[in-house]
């Protein structure tokens, strides 16, 4: 502080010197701020507390001049050259709010002090309306220009110009200048209410006035802004006052500060000692600015960045959880689960959670987010939205099922092509794996009895037990699921259901699984419980076998059809010999013996003489005797194998390449092709 004020003295001290010396060629003076200065001031302008020169203030509509208070010689003669010139200033133009900036302030060299005339705000306080554009106004100004007026022929609002007589100016550029070692210039805001320096030299003997802008940090550039070749000899008189002019806009103020100047005649300005020049004062509305100029445009882009990429986010959330639910869906509340939950518990449906597929879809694996209970998520697609209703009634009149040797539906989720089928998770998969897969995990006969008996529990609840009989329609080994005790436990019953009311695509199935059909069903297509205990017989002599119902491989040819090769060793009074292999004689030879024998009574082509679920529960546990086979098969046809089990004649005709007339081509061509 008492180094400043030193400073100020010292710079005031200079000014006499000068002064004193004004009658002598060589001037100068320098200001380091204008504390205790003695400029002449008039309009707006004036002298803060700390030192600044504040050539205007905020107030609208006004002007403001600041002149160094004694003459200065120019010129030798009257008539004589002008001399050479030079002067250095520091400046900052603060704008109330930066909405429209005002016309802006000059350096300038006047004949009179204070620019009597000079009242006219657009003209920045130089001229009046009659006096702007005289040759006798002998005005020379370097304007600092924050308005573009057409009238004076602007080329922008925010450029530098030299001014003779008149605000058309001889030549005017864009606020810019050359940065370190730079070719090109870099564009400046006069009205950013950052201090900028400003240079203007005039060479006596060349002609010439440069003048140069830089940022306060910056060194004076190497090249100036405006180079303009002009003999100010007819312009300046003999003596002559320096100073600065500024007005203010109509609409909104602006305040013009001089923080330092310098000025020679004959010789370089001394340059201004940057750091003692006095502070700007801290603005509210400079604040209030950088807020609307940064701080607004930047927290409006992010909002809108954040509103574009969060909705961007919700509706591919939306799409990809997308689920079709209907009115009528609604009754059906709790058993309808969130595709969203399955999508999680499935981790996305990934192929490691696979489990396997199935005729209707595949069947992932999942772990429910909400309870942690275990599901398997079987994925049907349908086609068409039509019986979609009933069938979803059917599914959740389904899902009230509940028995041991059933694995239950939970429940289920639509969406636009898929339909969702939540099911208990069975541990030990299907049981055509335990059967077929390599290596076999072979079930012991005592373990396969009990499945068997599992299964014929189940379905005797689906007929008989239920409120209404459901009709399996695909009773296989690969349906029947093995829970973690290895109880077997029917799965996808009516599912088959699907085909008929044509959601699912009528390609290449019949409801229902080859070998597993009875012949009356290929004839009728109408699924009944006898037709179930057609594929359970099937079922039956699989697991007693260890053998497909149809093995298109299987050597002698006659021995393809599980059920006609089983009644040929029965024939051949043995039976036994059909059981499977793997087994040795590990086994209980009557109870083998009974499941050949019902699987065999199971497969009769006769519905009528099929047992009932009931009747084949009581055989299994024994407490009703199996009647006498041969009496049966004879009594029925008379003529024996051949019309007793005319499902697998048609088989058999089929496997030797003619067409079975109870299957469908397409049937016919998965087999021969070795399908499912
Ligand atoms: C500007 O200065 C004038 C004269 O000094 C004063 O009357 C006026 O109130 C000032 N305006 C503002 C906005 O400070
Ligand atoms: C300040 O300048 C005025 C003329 O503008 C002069 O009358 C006065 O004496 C000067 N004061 C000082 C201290 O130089
Ligand atoms: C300059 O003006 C003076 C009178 O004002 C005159 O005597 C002199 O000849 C003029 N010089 C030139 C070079 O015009
Ligand atoms: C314009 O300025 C001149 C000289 O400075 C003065 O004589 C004249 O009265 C002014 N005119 C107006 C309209 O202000
Ligand atoms: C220029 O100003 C002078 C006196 O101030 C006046 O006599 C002359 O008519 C003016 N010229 C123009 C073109 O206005
Ligand atoms: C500098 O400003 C001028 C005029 O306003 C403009 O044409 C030019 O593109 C700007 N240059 C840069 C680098 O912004
Ligand atoms: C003005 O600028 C030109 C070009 O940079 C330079 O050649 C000349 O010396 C400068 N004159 C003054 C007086 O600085
Ligand atoms: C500068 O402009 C004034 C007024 O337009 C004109 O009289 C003068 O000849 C110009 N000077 C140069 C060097 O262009």
């Amino acid at each position: 502080m008492s180094f400043k004020l030193i400073a100020a003295i010292v710079a005031h001290f200079l000014v006499h010197i000068s002064a004193g010396a004004a009658a002598s060629d060589d001037v100068g003076f320098i200001y380091q701020g204008f504390q205790s200065s003695n400029l002449s001031l008039d309009g707006l302008a004036k002298i803060t507390n700390n030192g600044l020169l504040e050539v205007t203030n905020t107030t609208i509509s006004q002007t403001g001049h600041a002149f160094y208070p004694n003459r200065i010689n120019f010129k030798s003669t009257s008539n004589g050259s002008a001399f050479s010139f030079s002067t250095q200033f520091v400046f900052a133009m603060v704008p109330e709010l930066a909405v429209v900036t005002g016309p802006g302030m000059a350096f300038v060299i006047a004949p009179t002090r204070g620019l009597p005339g000079g009242r006219s705000v657009k003209s920045l306080g130089l001229f009046n309306r009659s006096t702007i554009g005289n040759r006798t106004n002998h005005i020379f100004a370097v304007e600092l220009d924050t308005f573009q007026n057409e009238e004076f022929g602007d080329i922008d609002g925010n450029h530098v110009g030299i001014d003779i007589n008149s605000l058309r100016s001889n030549v005017s550029r864009p606020a810019s200048y050359q940065a370190n070692n730079k070719i090109s210039f870099d564009n400046l805001t006069l009205s950013s209410g950052q201090p900028m320096q400003l240079w203007v030299e005039y060479d006596g003997a060349d002609r010439r006035i440069n003048v140069t802008l830089a940022p306060i940090a910056d060194a004076k550039p190497k090249t100036p802004l405006l180079s303009l070749s002009c003999d100010l000899s007819t312009i300046l008189q003999q003596t002559m006052y320096v100073g600065f002019s500024a007005s203010t806009s109509p609409i909104e103020g602006t305040s013009h500060f001089v923080l330092g100047w310098s000025f020679k005649v004959n010789g370089d300005a001394q340059a201004l000692d940057l750091s003692q020049l006095p502070k700007l004062p801290r603005f509210g509305p400079k604040k209030v600015s950088k807020l609307f100029t940064v701080g607004l445009p930047l927290i409006c882009t992010l909002l809108l960045l954040t509103v574009i990429f969060g909705s961007a986010y919700y509706l591919s959330r939306k799409w990809k959880f997308a689920e079709v639910l209907e009115d009528w869906e609604l009754a059906y509340g709790p058993h309808r689960f969130k595709y969203k939950d399955l999508y999680i518990a499935t981790k996305g449906f990934r192929e490691t959670e696979l489990l396997g597929e199935g005729g209707f879809g595949r069947v992932y694996k999942g772990v429910l987010p909400t309870n942690k209970v275990e599901v398997a998520v079987k994925k049907v697609s349908h086609q068409a939205r039509q019986g979609m209703r009933e069938f979803v009634a059917e599914i959740v009149s389904i899902g009230r099922l509940r028995h041991r040797n059933l694995v239950s539906l939970l429940g289920y989720c639509r969406r636009k092509r898929e339909l969702l089928l939540v099911y208990e998770f069975m541990p030990n998969g299907s049981l055509d794996r335990f059967l077929y897969s390599q290596p076999k995990y072979t079930l012991h006969w005592s373990q396969r009895f009990h499945v068997i008996r599992c299964v014929a529990s189940g379905l005797l609840y689906l007929h008989e037990e239920w409120e209404q009989v459901v009709i399996h329609r695909d009773v296989k080994a690969s349906n029947v699921l093995l829970d973690g005790e290895l109880n077997g436990r029917l799965g996808d019953f009516g599912l088959a259901r699907l085909y008929d009311h044509g959601t699912l695509p009528q390609t290449t199935h019949v409801a229902g699984s080859l070998g597993y059909l009875a012949p009356e069903y290929n004839r009728a297509g109408r699924a009944t419980t006898s037709t179930d205990v057609y594929a359970f017989g099937a079922f039956l002599l699989e697991v007693a076998c260890g053998r497909r119902p149809i093995e298109p491989r299987a050597a002698p040819a006659e021995n393809i059809i599980l059920v006609d090769w089983v009644f040929s060793c029965w024939k051949a009074g043995n039976i036994l010999q059909a059981v499977d292999h793997n087994l040795g004689n590990e086994y209980v030879k009557e109870e083998a013996e009974l499941v050949l024998k019902l699987g065999l009574l199971c497969s009769h082509s006769e519905p009528v003489i099929r047992p009932s679920m009931r009747q084949v529960l009581l055989y299994l546990e024994g407490s009703v005797t199996l009647p006498d086979l041969s009496s049966l098969i004879i009594g029925i046809s008379g003529i024996g194998l051949g019309s007793a089990y005319g499902g697998y004649e048609d088989i058999k005709s089929l496997s030797s390449s003619s067409t079975g007339k109870y299957f469908s081509h397409s049937v016919a061509e998965s087999l021969l092709s070795g399908g499912r």
